[in-house]
């Protein structure tokens, strides 16, 4: 049983030594705001919000340095970075554009983001029924942008 007990400690400690790579840029040159107005109440939601899987700067809490959450972390953030980064937003192409802005709007009708998982643990992101609609007409306004 110590046996067993000690491996699972050891292996715990190793695990560790695999680190992901951090999404912390400071780049901002392609971002959203550069050619879209962002007012000051969707820039909060989008900072409280959704920015730590959809921006290159994720705010990491504690518990992100220990593995295997950490990897857990890395793998939801690359994964909303592939499918919309406001960072990237000027290297996006119209047919990229169009795609995201379609979606955009269903998933805030269907309150499908921020992700169920990720609202456990911030409680600080839950939106309001204002912040989706303040956040549903931006998006009409990127649309005639
Ligand atoms: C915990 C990470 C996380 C947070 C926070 C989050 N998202 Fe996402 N988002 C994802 C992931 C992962 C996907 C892709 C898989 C999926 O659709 O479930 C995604 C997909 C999307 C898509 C679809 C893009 C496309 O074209 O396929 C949109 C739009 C989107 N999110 C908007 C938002 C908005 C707006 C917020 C904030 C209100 C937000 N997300 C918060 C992780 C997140």
């Amino acid at each position: 049983m110590k046996k067993v007990l000690l491996s699972i400690v050891v292996v715990f400690i190793l695990i560790q030594l695999i680190r992901p790579h951090k999404n912390d840029s400071k780049n901002n040159i392609n971002h959203i705001s550069t050619v879209i107005d962002v007012p000051d109440e969707v820039e909060q939601i989008l900072l409280n919000s959704c920015n730590d899987c959809h921006s290159n700067s994720t705010v990491y809490p504690w518990y992100s340095e220990i593995a295997p959450v950490s990897w857990y972390l890395a793998s939801h953030v690359n994964d909303g970075k592939a499918h919309l980064n406001f960072s990237e937003w000027t290297a996006y192409n119209k047919y990229q554009k169009e795609h995201i802005l379609k979606n955009f709007e269903e998933v805030l009708l269907s309150h499908e983001m921020p992700l169920k998982s990720y609202l456990l643990l911030h409680k600080e992101a839950e939106m309001s029924k204002e912040q989706y609609n303040a956040l549903v007409a931006w998006v009409k306004t990127i649309k005639e942008q």
